[in-house]
Formats: C-alpha cells, sequence, structure tokens
C-alpha cells in the first residue's frame, strides 16, 4: 500500500498506543496519513505523537481560529482512499452505526465514501453484549469492513476476546480493503506455499529451504483483489494473511491430498509450494540409531501435484505452476509447462541476486504458450501483483 491518502481515526482505548507503528509504517511507506482523534483518546496518546510521525496536522475537537476546520474536514473526507477506526470502543461503533456525528472524527467519517475498516478493541463483555453486536452487524450492512478482534490478555484483567489486533495485521486487514480494482471478486483461488517434509523417523525428516513467502504474498494479492482464498501451508514462521482460510500440511501426501480434494471449486490453482519430489519409502517406526558404515535411505517418488491437476483434473481452472532452476531457466520451465499442462510457469533462477529462498525480492519470468514475459527484480508482494495481473485478470 503506497501513495495512498489514508485517515486514521482514533477512540479512547488503552489500545491507542498500538496506532503509534500503524501510522509510523504507512506514512514511511509514502502513504498520506492524516490522524483524527476524540476526546477520550487524547488521555491515551497525545496528538503530538501522531502528528510527528504522520507529519501532518492532527484532527481533534479544539479548533483554532485560525483555521476553517468544518471545510478541512470536508475536504479530507472526500480525499480519502480509506478510512480506519481504530482502537474503534462501543461506544463510537454505535454512533457509526446510527450516523451520529458530534465530534470531527465522526463528521468526517459519516462524510467519507471511501472504503471504511472498523477495529472493535474493548471488555469481552461489553463486545458481547447484544447492543454492540447488533451495531457491528449494523456497520457491516452499511458497507463497513469489520476486523474480528484478537484473544488474549485485556487491560481490564479480563482475558477473552476484544484485543486490538497488532498494527500489521491492521495494515494487512487494511490493504485489503483499500483496492477498488476487484477483478478477482468472487472467484475462489487455491494457493500453496512453503516446503514439505517427510519423515525419516520420528525425529527427522527430509525439507527445504522454502520460506513460503511467495506463496503467502500470493495470498495477499489475491484477496486484495476480492477472491476468496485457501491457502495449503507447509511450515513456514508467517502469518496468516487476514481474511485467508489457511490449511496447514507436513508431507507431500497431505500437500496432494489437500489440494486435489479441493480442485473441482476452484477458479484459479497456484502452486507455489516447494513440494518434495521424493519421500522415504517408509517412515522408521522408531529412531534409527547410528552404525557403522554408509548409511542409503530408499526413497520413492510423491504425487506430482501440479501434473495431476493438470492432466487429470484440469476443468476450466486456471493453473499456475512455479519452476526454480539454476540452468537453462527458460527451456526447462517451458518444459514444465508442457509436460504439467499449466496455463503459466512463473520461471525464477537461484543464482539471480535478490531472487529464491528467503528473502523479500524475486525476479521471475512468466512463460505461457504464448512466449515469455520477464518482471524482473521486484518485492515478493509486487511480484505477485504482477503475476496475477499478467496471468489472471480478464481470464477467471
Ligand atoms: N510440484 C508439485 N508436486 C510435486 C512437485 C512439484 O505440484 N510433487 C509443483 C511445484 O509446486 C511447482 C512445480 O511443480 O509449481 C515445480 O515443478 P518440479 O518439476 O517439481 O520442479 P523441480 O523439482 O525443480 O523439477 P526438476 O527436478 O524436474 O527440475
Amino acid at each position: 500500500m503506497e501513495n495512498k491518502c489514508i485517515l486514521i481515526g482514533v477512540s479512547g482505548g488503552i489500545a491507542a498506543y498500538k496506532i503509534n507503528q500503524l501510522v509510523s509504517s504507512l506514512a514511511k511507506k509514502g502513504n498520506d496519513v492524516h490522524v483524527l482523534m476524540t476526546k477520550e483518546a487524547e488521555q491515551f496518546v497525545t496528538p503530538l505523537t501522531f502528528q510527528t510521525l504522520s507529519k501532518n496536522r492532527v484532527i481533534t475537537d479544539i479548533f483554532s481560529l485560525d483555521e476553517q476546520p468544518e471545510v478541512h474536514h470536508i475536504a479530507l473526507a472526500s480525499k480519502a482512499d480509506a478510512f480506519v477506526i481504530a482502537p474503534a470502543t462501543a461506544n463510537i461503533i454505535a454512533k457509526i452505526a446510527n450516523g451520529i456525528a458530534d465530534d470531527m472524527l465522526t463528521a468526517t467519517f459519516l462524510a467519507a465514501t471511501c472504503p471504511k475498516l472498523v477495529v472493535p478493541a474493548m471488555n469481552t463483555h461489553m463486545l458481547e453484549n447484544p447492543a454492540t453486536q447488533d451495531n457491528i452487524e449494523k456497520c457491516r450492512r452499511y458497507g463497513m469492513h469489520i476486523l474480528d478482534s484478537a484473544e488474549g490478555y485485556l487491560a481490564c484483567g479480563d482475558i477473552g476476546k476484544g484485543r486490538m489486533p497488532e498494527a500489521d495485521v491492521i495494515e494487512d486487514a487494511l490493504s485489503a480493503v483499500i483496492e477498488t480494482d476487484r477483478y478477482l471478486e468472487g472467484k475462489n483461488v487455491l494457493i500453496s506455499a512453503g516446503p514439505t517434509s517427510e519423515a525419516i523417523d520420528p525425529v527427522r525428516y527430509i525439507t527445504n529451504h522454502s520460506s513460503g513467502k511467495m506463496g503467502y504474498s500470493l495470498a495477499r494479492a489475491a484477496r486484495n483483489r476480492g477472491a476468496k482464498v485457501t491457502l495449503v501451508s507447509g511450515k513456514t514462521n508467517l502469518d496468516t494473511p487476514v481474511g485467508v482460510t489457511r490449511i496447514n500440511i507436513t508431507s507431500a501426501a497431505e500437500m496432494a491430498e489437500a489440494v486435489l480434494s479441493l480442485s473441482d471449486e476452484m477458479d484459479m490453482i497456484i502452486m507455489a509450494a516447494a513440494v518434495a519430489d521424493y519421500t522415504p519409502q517408509t517412515v522408521a517406526e522408531n529412531k534409527i540409531k547410528k552404525k557403522e558404515g554408509e548409511f542409503v535411505i530408499p526413497l520413492k517418488r510423491t504425487t506430482d501435484i501440479l501434473a495431476s491437476l493438470g492432466r487429470e483434473k484440469k476443468d476450466g481452472q486456471l493453473l499456475i505452476g512455479f519452476a526454480m532452476e539454476t540452468e537453462d531457466l527458460i527451456a526447462n520451465a517451458e518444459e514444465k509447462l508442457v509436460k504439467k499442462n499449466a496455463d503459466f510457469i512463473i520461471a525464477n533462477s537461484i543464482n539471480e541476486k535478490g531472487a529464491g529462498f528467503a528473502v523479500d525480492t524475486n525476479s521471475v519470468t512468466i512463460i505461457s504458450k504464448d512466449g515469455q514475459n520477464r518482471l524482473g527484480l521486484l518485492s515478493k508482494d509486487d511480484t505477485a501483483e504482477e503475476i496475477l495481473r499478467f496471468c489472471a485478470k480478464g481470464r477467471v
């Protein structure tokens, strides 16, 4: 999310301090961030903090004589690309559900026509109160997006639902609501990501260096464009993108079962996972003890999921695979395209600087029967955007 105008409404909850990080992160990415605070919020964080981080004047209810705040807030409302209220107290949710505009924050919110994200944060019982639940439902009906609160330790000492999600989760949810070109709206997209791991015995396994980053970037990008995304994921250290359904798997066989059983209901399948081609013929029941001399583990082939999809199950789905090569990148990728009957193969060379495992950038070439398109060095998020735009826009 870059170069957008984002309004952040902060109401009076203890979680207000976490918004510093959101404002800072969005501003650093070149967004024009404007913070609006209720009087109660000012008890928790000073406007000066947000002003310093956003580099914009913070809108509070204190009018200064040399400005025309009413005009200013309407102007802000009309130039906003998104409006997020976080933390949103029970009180502010009640107001926005009923069109009450009795301070600068709520008045600007009412005037704004951009996508809106509301992040409830309050005591569990206040959240569960039917009045609050009705108000949240009403906000939903009016087209606002609601980010579910997290569970955990609450400032009041209770443990339960009502915690405000961390700033990076709010930013992720915001990136999903801000996109207006939702060319995958209503489409079912399955993305596989990360490594598989093949057990040798109860202690050891065979795996690879995949971090899952490219697959997770694709999942976020597809979700941002409106798709209903299922992520079949090997073990990674990454957070599940907001709104994405994640199915955790360990082995290639589990990944094959998950992907093949869901494939019929999908409009597009992207196999970004690094699936093991071989697995031990048998898994030892007990830990294997070392002995003198060499040790050989007999391996057998796993199901080639992409090939099974392409050759046996394909029924209108757009099928995209990856090829990571160390030599003859294009020729090998073209061969995979034909052999696995995929629509596109995203080829990358791990020899290229900035491409490959664990880094945040990638450099890929998209191969199809119509030719090749080189994207060059981009962040994995931008690579994901470009892959979807090139391969999926107008095709699913
Ligand atoms: N793939 C799969 N099932 C497997 C192995 C790979 O679906 N058992 C998918 C990967 O997710 C990726 C593509 O196939 O989209 C990679 O093709 P593959 O032929 O496995 O790549 P390499 O292992 O690099 O191939 P090779 O050993 O033939 O170079």
